[in-house]
C-alpha cells in the first residue's frame, strides 16, 4: 500500500485546471454507446473510474476512437437497444456511477443476459435500490441477497414507472430515466430532494423530451439519441480538494480553471461561504436548467472560517465534499453540524465513520451521528497518519488535513485518489512551488 506524507505549507498559490467531471465523464461514454451516430468528447477524464466505463462500453460493442490531444476522443456507439453480449462479467472497478446506469440500460435491451461486478467496495454497496425500480418495471435482474453486486440483468420489454425515490440519489434517477427511454410511455421519477442533473442535461441535449417540475422529472420514448458532441468541464469535486487547501493554508491564492458550477453541484461552495469563505466565481443560479454545463473559475484566497449547520436539502448537492466540511470545521470557530446525511454511510467508505474515526486520529473534536456529524472547531489540527480505506476521497482528505496541520499527515493508501484524481499530488505540488 502506497503511504504518502504531506507537511504544513506555508500556502498554496497559482493558477490550475482540475481534471474533467468524473460524473459527465462516465455520462458521455455511456450516452455515446448509446448513440448510432458519432460522438465526440472533449477533455473526458482519464482515471480508473470513468476508464471502467470506457472499457465496459467496448465490451457491449462500442467503439472508442482516442485522438492524439488528451482527453479527446469519439465515441462510435451501438444505438439504444444495440448492447452486444460479453463471455463473462463486466468489471465496473470502484464506480457506482457505472453500475448503476448500466443497469438502466442493458435491463431496456431486447434480449441477453450482462453480469455487472465490481470491487469489494462496490459488492458491498447497496443495489437494491435500481434492482427494486427495475423489477417494478418488468425486468429480470439476479443479484447477491437480491441487493449486492454482482448482478445478472436479462434484457427485456420494459413497461412505464411513476417512481418515487425514497433517496435523493442521482445513480437512481438516471438508472431509471435511462431505462424509461426504452417503455413505450417513457418514465418519471420524482425524489426526495433534487439530485445531481447531469443526465437530464446530456438526455436533453441528446432530443430526448423532458419535463422537469421541481423534484419531478419525466422522460419520453425515444428510438434513438442525438447527442453530437459533449464538452466536459472540470469537476468541482475534485476542485474542492483545493479550495479547502487554500482555505485553510495561511497565505494561499489560488485560480480553478474551468470548473463546473451546475447549482446541483455547487452546494460545498455555498457551505464554505456561510463559513465566511471568500470564493469568486460566477455559480449558475438556484432551479436553473439547460441542455449545457455552466463553467467558471474559481478564486480561492485564505481567511478565517466559522461554524454552520448544513441540513438535508443541502445534502445531494454536496454530497462528496461533507468530509471537506468536516475539515473546515476542525479549524473553524464554533459548531458544525451535518444533518441528513445517512447516504455518507453507502458511499466507496462508510464516510461516517471514515472521517470521523480519521479526522479525530489527527486530533479532531469531532463526534458521529446517526446520519452526519459534529465538530467542534479548535482552530487547527496536530495532524498523524490517516487510512484512506481505498477510498479516494479519504485519501485526499488526509492531504490537505496534512497541508492545513500543524505537524504534517501521512495517508496511507494514497493511491486510491487515481479512482478520480489521478494527478492530484502533482497538482498540489505545482501549487506549493510557488
Ligand atoms: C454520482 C452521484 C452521487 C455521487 C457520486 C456520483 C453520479 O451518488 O455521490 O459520486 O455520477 O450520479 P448517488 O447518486 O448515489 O447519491
Amino acid at each position: 500500500m502506497s503511504v504518502a506524507r504531506f507537511e504544513p505549507a506555508r500556502g498554496l498559490t497559482g493558477t490550475l485546471r482540475v481534471p474533467a467531471d468524473k460524473s459527465i465523464s462516465h455520462r458521455a461514454a455511456l450516452f455515446g454507446a448509446m448513440s448510432s451516430g458519432a460522438v465526440r468528447v472533449r477533455s473526458y477524464l482519464h482515471a480508473a473510474d470513468t476508464d471502467a466505463t470506457l472499457a465496459a462500453v467496448q465490451r457491449l460493442g462500442a467503439r472508442v476512437e482516442e485522438s492524439s490531444r488528451p482527453g479527446e476522443l469519439t465515441l462510435h456507439g451501438v444505438g439504444l437497444r444495440g448492447a452486444r453480449e460479453v463471455d463473462g462479467a463486466i468489471d465496473v472497478g470502484n464506480a457506482g456511477t457505472l453500475m448503476r446506469l448500466l443497469s438502466g440500460w442493458l435491463a431496456a435491451q431486447p434480449a441477453g443476459s450482462w453480469t455487472l461486478d465490481g470491487d469489494d467496495s462496490i459488492r458491498s454497496r447497496p443495489m437494491g435500490r435500481v434492482v427494486e425500480p427495475l423489477r417494478r418495471m418488468g425486468a429480470r435482474i439476479d443479484a447477491r441477497e437480491d441487493r449486492f453486486a454482482p448482478l445478472t440483468i436479462h434484457g427485456g420489454a420494459l413497461h412505464r414507472i411513476d417512481y418515487d425515490s425514497p433517496v435523493a440519489s442521482a445513480q437512481v434517477k438516471s438508472c431509471v430515466l435511462i431505462a424509461g427511454l426504452a417503455t413505450p410511455e417513457g418514465a418519471t421519477v420524482n425524489e426526495p430532494h433534487v439530485s445531481r442533473d447531469h443526465t437530464e442535461r446530456m438526455l436533453a441535449g441528446a432530443g430526448v423530451p423532458l419535463e422537469r417540475e421541481g423534484t419531478r422529472v419525466r422522460v419520453a420514448p425515444v428510438d434513438a439519441l442525438a447527442l453530437e458532441a459533449v464538452d466536459v468541464p472540470g469537476d468541482l469535486s475534485s476542485a474542492a480538494f483545493l479550495v479547502a487547501a487554500a482555505l485553510l493554508v495561511p497565505g494561499s491564492q489560488v485560480v480553478l480553471k474551468d470548473v463546473n458550477v451546475n447549482w446541483t453541484r455547487t452546494g460545498f461552495l455555498r457551505i464554505a461561504g456561510r463559513m465566511g469563505a471568500r470564493v469568486g466565481g460566477e455559480l449558475e443560479p438556484a432551479g436553473a436548467f439547460s441542455p449545457g454545463e455552466p463553467v467558471s473559475d474559481l478564486e480561492i484566497a485564505h481567511g478565517p472560517l466559522h461554524g454552520t449547520t448544513v441540513e438535508a436539502d443541502e445534502v445531494p448537492h454536496a454530497i462528496d465534499e461533507l468530509p471537506l466540511v468536516a475539515l473546515l470545521g476542525c479549524f473553524a470557530e464554533g459548531e458544525t453540524v451535518v444533518r441528513g446525511a445517512g447516504e455518507l454511510k453507502v458511499k466507496e467508505s462508510d464516510r461516517i465513520a471514515t472521517v470521523v474515526d480519521g479526522l479525530r486520529g489527527l486530533g479532531a473534536e469531532i463526534e458521529a451521528t446517526d446520519d452526519g456529524f459534529v465538530v467542534q472547531g479548535t482552530g487547527g489540527l496536530r495532524g498523524g497518519r490517516i487510512a484512506s480505506h481505498g477510498d479516494h476521497r479519504l485519501a485526499m482528505l488526509g492531504a490537505v488535513a496534512g497541508l492545513a496541520s500543524r505537524e504534517g499527515v501521512e495517508v496511507e493508501g494514497m493511491d486510491a485518489a487515481a479512482v478520480s484524481y489521478p494527478g492530484f499530488a502533482a497538482d498540489v505540488a505545482a501549487l506549493l512551488a510557488r
